[in-house]
Formats: structure tokens, C-alpha cells, sequence
């Protein structure tokens, strides 16, 4: 089996099932070569995943949790890191800043307006009936959600989120230098919020993070930028690629869409979850050995590249039965969609939410969805996902 998982051809029909499989079954932690760079381990079974993403004693978040990563392409932050790439109990000093405005019980508080956003991204579209997908409709909640959040203008958001876009496509599929410059743009923008919410502080987390300390300190400018720029990066295609991926889903699987259908509220929260699992938006999260150690059976070196891919964990035998099923029903899923250990997904409470209003919408507004032209993917091998997706549907 030709294994190749930093190429985007190998992501440019969804996760590349085929190599995990082949990976998972004969060689579950794999050097893999790369070209001008070091080199990785690719781990792919659900067990090694989980044991690397919590053992931050032996696997880092630090230098960076890509592979090779478009922000060492923008130039250097000096001493400053962004919360992602750091480890405890730094790491925990940063969580610690925004994580009440990312519990279930904050998450839930935004429900209603959540809610009123994915009945105006549908009114949006519903008359037409065809759209593309991924743009008009799934692109629209994360975008407007993380402008909410921020205390921007919703147009804000959709320019926020072409920059993650761009961040997060292999360098080898863009012109060179673009992954950089976008990252230097979303600087601009936050720049540019950062002296906007210091004159007018308001009752949003930009506001709140300016006003905070960490250390007995304020954040410095740069922190507040890489913070920001987490943000937006974090929540904008993840819960896209979700949303698009999962209708693909559900249109492949005509029986499970019927299955969910016949009862729709009380069976979304299985039926997400499974498609947490069928999608895993994020396809690695990278980890840098500290120290000498050993990986099911692998001698891993102090400095090696750790590469943790999810989607892979996620359809381990091991770990689900029928993993290459797709059943809403599964109860028992311990899906690693939103990670682990330190680092799990703290917007994941208020994705659950995004994607449970989004899906009731379309699903109950919308019916007889077919692919209008074939599905045409990310060209990225860290996040996965259609990039578009033209859908023709009729109105329910
Ligand atoms: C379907 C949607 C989403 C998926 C699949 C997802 C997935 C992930 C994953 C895999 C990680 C890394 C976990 C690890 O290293 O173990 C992560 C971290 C993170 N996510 Fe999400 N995410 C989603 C939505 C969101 C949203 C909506 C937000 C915020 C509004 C968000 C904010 C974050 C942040 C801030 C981190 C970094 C946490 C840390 O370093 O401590 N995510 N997410």
C-alpha cells in the first residue's frame, strides 16, 4: 500500500480510509518521510491517539501542532505562543482566561440566537432551491458565531473565516508565501479590533480578553492577536466541514436519514455525535517528543514528530464495532473529533450547538437534497472537508 499523507491528492476524495486502514493493521505508528522536513510518526490507532494527546509529559504542543506550520512562514512572534501550541502549566494560565465563556452552561445561553442565525442562513437560500452548500449555508453559522462572540459586524466573520481557509490549506496547493500572508492579514484585523475594543470596550470576549491577566499582566498586543486569530481559526471550517460533510453523509445514507427523520429532536444528539465521528473535521493534531520513549512497541527519539490522526482513531475496530458503518443509533462512540487531554476542543459545547440548530433547520425546511455537480474537497491534509458542495433541494 502506497502510504502518503502529507500530499493533497490523498485528501482530495475525504480521509484517505484506505491508508488507515492499511496503517492501523500493519504498521500502527509509522515513520513517514517528508519532504524538505524532518520527518513524522503517523499514529493511527484510537488507543496510541488517546495515550499521545493526554501524556503532554512526553508529547508537546510546543513548537507547533502542524506539520509544517504557515505561521513560522509569517516571521517570528518573540516569546509569545498561542495557547494551542503550549503545554501545562503554561497552557492551563491561558485556558483558564476564556474557558467560562465556553462551558456547556455559557455554551447554552446562546442557544436562541444561534438558533435565530441558522433560521436567517436558510431564509437566505430556501426560495432558490439550489445553493452551494458548503458556502451559503454551512460557511454562514461558524463565520456569524465567532463575529457574535468577538463583538464584530457578521460580514466580518465570512472575511475571517476565507483567511482560516487559506491557513489551513497544504502549503504545496497555494502560491508560495499565501499561507503567511494570510496569516498577517488576520493580524491586521485583529490589530485593527484591539484598538477598536480598547477605546469602546463592550460586553464581548474580545473586550473581555484585553481586560484580563495572566501572570498579573495584561496580554501583550501579539498574545492577544494569537489568541484571536485561535479563535477564529478554531471554530470556522471545523463546524463547516461538519455541517456539509454530515448532509453528504445523510444523503449517502438514505436509510439513516429516514431513521432520523422519523424522530428528529430526539435523535439528533447520537446522530451528531456519529457524524463527529464519520466526518473528523481535524484530520492531525502534530506532537514533539521531549524525551526518548516508546510508542506501541516504536523507539520514538527525543525531537521526533508525533502525528496524531484522528479520523483514523475514529474508525478503529478496536475501539467501534462495524467502524466503517455509518449508524446515528451508535450510542456507545468514543469519537476523538474534538481531540483530548489538555488541548480538547474548547468550543465543542458551542459546535454541538451550531451544528444541532443548523441541522433541525435544514433538515426540517429543506427535503429532496441532490448533488447538483460532484463534491469537490479541501486541498488540505489537516483539515477535511468538501470546499463545495452545489446542492439542489426542495423547500419541506
Ligand atoms: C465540529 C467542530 C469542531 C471540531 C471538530 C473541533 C476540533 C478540535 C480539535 C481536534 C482540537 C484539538 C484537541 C487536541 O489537541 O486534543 C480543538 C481545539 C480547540 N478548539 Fe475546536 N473544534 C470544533 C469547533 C470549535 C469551535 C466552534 C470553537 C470556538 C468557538 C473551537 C475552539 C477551539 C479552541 C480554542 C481549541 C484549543 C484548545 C486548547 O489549546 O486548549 N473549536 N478543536
Amino acid at each position: 500500500m502506497k502510504i502518503d499523507l502529507l500530499s493533497p491528492d490523498s485528501f482530495a476524495a475525504g480521509q484517505p480510509h484506505a491508508q488507515f486502514d492499511w496503517l492501523r493493521a500493519n504498521s500502527p505508528v509509522r515513520w513517514h518521510d517528508e519532504p524538505g522536513g524532518a520527518g513524522f510518526w503517523a499514529v493511527t490507532r484510537h488507543a496510541d491517539v488517546y495515550a499521545v494527546d493526554r501524556d503532554f509529559q512526553t508529547y508537546s504542543s510546543e513548537p507547533t501542532i502542524m506539520i509544517t506550520d504557515p505561521l513560522s512562514e509569517a516571521g517570528s512572534f518573540g516569546p509569545y505562543k498561542m495557547m494551542l501550541m503550549m503545554d501545562p502549566p503554561e497552557h492551563a494560565g491561558f485556558r483558564k482566561l476564556i474557558r467560562s465563556e465556553f462551558t456547556e452552561p455559557a455554551a447554552r445561553l446562546r442557544k436562541d440566537r444561534i438558533q435565530q442565525l441558522a433560521t436567517q442562513i436558510v431564509d437566505s437560500v430556501i426560495a432558490r432551491g439550489e445553493c452551494d452548500f458548503v458556502d451559503e449555508v454551512a460557511g454562514e453559522m461558524p463565520s456569524f458565531v465567532i463575529a457574535e462572540l468577538m463583538g464584530l459586524p457578521l460580514e466580518d466573520g465570512r472575511e475571517l473565516y476565507k483567511l482560516t481557509e487559506i491557513i489551513h490549506t497544504a502549503p504545496e496547493a497555494l502560491p508560495p508565501g499565501a499561507g503567511g500572508q494570510a496569516v498577517l492579514k488576520m493580524f491586521e484585523y485583529g490589530s485593527k479590533v484591539m484598538a477598536e475594543k480598547r477605546a469602546r470596550p463592550g460586553d464581548d470576549l474580545a473586550s473581555r480578553l484585553l481586560a484580563c491577566e495572566v501572570d498579573g499582566r495584561r496580554l501583550a498586543d501579539m498574545e492577544f492577536l494569537l489568541f484571536f486569530m485561535l479563535l477564529v481559526d478554531a471554530g470556522g471550517d471545523t463546524t463547516r466541514n461538519l455541517l456539509s460533510g454530515g448532509l453528504l453523509a445523510l444523503m449517502e445514507n438514505p436509510d439513516q436519514y429516514a431513521w432520523l427523520m422519523a424522530d428528529l429532536d430526539a435523535r439528533l444528539p447520537t446522530a451528531r455525535e456519529e457524524l463527529l465521528r464519520w466526518t473528523s473535521p481535524v484530520i492531525y493534531m502534530r506532537r514533539t517528543a521531549k524525551h526518548d520513549a516508546e510508542l506501541a512497541g516504536q523507539k520514538i527519539r527525543a525531537g521526533d514528530k508525533v502525528v496524531m490522526y484522528f479520523g483514523a482513531a475514529n474508525r478503529d475496530p478496536a475501539a467501534f464495532e462495524r467502524p466503517d458503518v455509518l449508524d446515528l443509533s451508535r450510542t456507545e462512540n468514543p469519537h476523538m473529533s474534538f481531540g483530548n487531554g489538555p488541548h480538547v476542543c474548547l468550543g465543542q459545547h458551542i459546535a454541538r450547538i451550531e451544528i444541532d440548530a443548523m441541522l433541525r433547520e435544514v433538515l426540517t425546511r429543506m427535503k429532496d437534497f441532490e448533488l447538483a455537480a460532484p463534491v469537490e474537497w479541501l486541498a488540505s491534509n489537516f483539515i477535511s472537508g468538501p470546499k463545495a458542495m452545489p446542492i439542489r433541494f426542495r423547500a419541506a
